[in-house]
């Protein structure tokens, strides 16, 4: 078995190869929070691209709360023809294009909310950007379920060939999974049981909405990395209930906005220390070993949910071992799209043995230097990687190649700029959400 092999899911989608464009938020919708152009171009390109699966970056269900200016929102018909256009554009080719959606939970920057939902309000410590969250009540909690609802259907009448929750980097759902996030005394805190319960009660809202057959697939985190947090034991539990609940494809990744694991920095001196970067496990990703974990957990329960793992995984060598050793399923690869869209075509025609692609001075996880003890300078570094990136997806978008200087700091500034103009000049319609 081979990066080129085709692999039909359980919810009987075939995915052309093994692998996957992971999820990145675009910025790109217009000032009514609607797709774009842009999608279309960025989409068609990554469609001819080759990858098996393109996954949305976020699509907000809720246009009160963002992740960022820029995003999406998918909470009525008021953009769906723009839609049409964009899930045209993305499945050209036989690609699949599944939706990613998501609700920021804390994770709502000030710009957009002064009071941001979340489990419980535990604020997030991060340069001051993001407002101390109120603890959401009952109503707060069947609303966010109703909307990932709505948004599912809505994706699926759009012509969208799926759907992936946001579970993962420590938006509301992962809020939730968290117990450090999550300190509620009701129902929907204490044992994990109780702490996945909202990710289970979105699952089964939107097979409500969706009928059988159309895939839903989840990105989890194999742990936050904090100590007394979410950890690989607990996801593995996860997944098993995932499962159960008819998920037909589980992406494994890592972190969040505080603990950029996602992205392989490894900086934070006080995150728990990861076992398998202490033992030099780490071969072919960031979370190889713990994706591996999963689908063997899976596998001794009898389960036939397929595992992807994303974060870091550059050499075809190792993507090789993480789907015949590891027996995962897919692999996702997300930077590397920012400059070289055909990547997986490369791939799979087997041009050179490694990833290749023009990145920023960093590729994320080798910047380890003694500045990256101190948080201001990590946050800062990190959200220029960042910044960088999603700087080029919006020159490929424009139909531009993707440039190959690496100034951060110039593209953190333009980029936060960009963010910052866009909410202001945002305005959102208002239509009654579709039934
Ligand atoms: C610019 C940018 C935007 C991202 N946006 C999202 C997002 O919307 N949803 C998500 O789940 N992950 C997002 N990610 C994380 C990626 O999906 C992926 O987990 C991470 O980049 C590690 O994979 P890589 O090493 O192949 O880049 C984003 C990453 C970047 C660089």
């Amino acid at each position: 078995m081979n990066i080129a092999t085709t692999l039909e899911l359980p919810c009987s989608v075939r995915l052309k190869s093994r692998i996957v464009k992971a999820a990145m938020s675009e910025g790109l919708a217009d000032h009514h929070d609607r797709a774009t152009e842009g999608h279309c171009r960025l989409y068609e390109k990554w469609a001819r691209g080759g990858a098996g699966l393109l996954i949305t970056g976020n699509v907000m269900v809720d246009r009160q709360y963002l992740e960022r200016p820029g995003n999406v929102v998918l909470e009525d018909e008021s953009g769906l023809a723009a839609l049409r256009a964009w899930a045209a554009a993305g499945t050209i080719g036989d690609a699949q294009l599944w939706m990613q959606m998501s609700y920021p939970g804390r994770q709502c920057p000030k710009l957009i909310s002064k009071e941001p939902l979340a489990p419980s309000a535990v604020p997030l410590d991060l340069l001051g950007n993001f407002a101390k969250p109120r603890e959401m009540s009952e109503g707060d909690i069947e609303d966010v379920i109703e909307r990932f609802g709505t948004t599912a259907l809505l994706a699926q009448r759009a012509g969208f060939t799926g759907v992936q929750i946001n579970a993962a980097h420590g938006y509301l759902l992962s809020q939730f999974l968290s117990p450090k996030v999550n300190q509620r005394k009701d129902s929907w805190g204490g044992s994990l049981a109780n702490r996945a319960r909202l990710l289970l009660a979105v699952i089964a809202r939107i097979r409500q909405r969706v009928g059988e057959g159309f895939p839903i697939a989840v990105k989890l985190n194999a742990a936050d990395f904090q100590r007394g947090g979410f950890d690989i034991k607990d996801s593995c539990q996860c997944a098993l209930w995932l499962a159960d609940a008819g998920v037909g494809l589980l992406e494994v990744s890592g972190g969040d906005f505080e603990h950029l694991r996602l992205l392989g920095y490894r900086g934070d001196p006080e995150t728990a220390e990861d076992p398998a970067v202490a033992q030099g496990m780490v071969k072919a990703g960031y979370f190889t070993d713990y994706a591996i974990a999963i689908t063997t957990a899976l596998k001794n329960e009898g389960k036939a949910m397929p595992v992807m793992v994303t974060g870091g995984g550059r050499s075809r060598e190792a993507m090789k071992y993480v789907l015949t050793v590891g027996g995962v399923g897919f692999v996702g690869l997300a930077r590397p799209f920012c400059t070289t869209p055909d990547l997986a075509n490369q791939l799979l025609r087997g041009d050179g043995a490694s990833v290749t692609f023009s990145g920023s001075s960093s590729t994320g996880g080798e910047t380890h230097h003694g500045l990256m003890r101190f948080k201001t300078y990590r946050v800062l570094r990190v959200q220029s990687e960042v910044a960088w990136y999603a700087r080029q997806l919006k020159k490929l978008a424009a139909g531009h190649d993707a440039e190959s200087s690496s100034s951060l700091a110039l593209a953190l500034i333009k980029h936060l700029c960009a963010d910052m103009s866009h909410s202001m000049s945002r305005k959102p319609p208002t239509i009654a959400v579709a039934k």
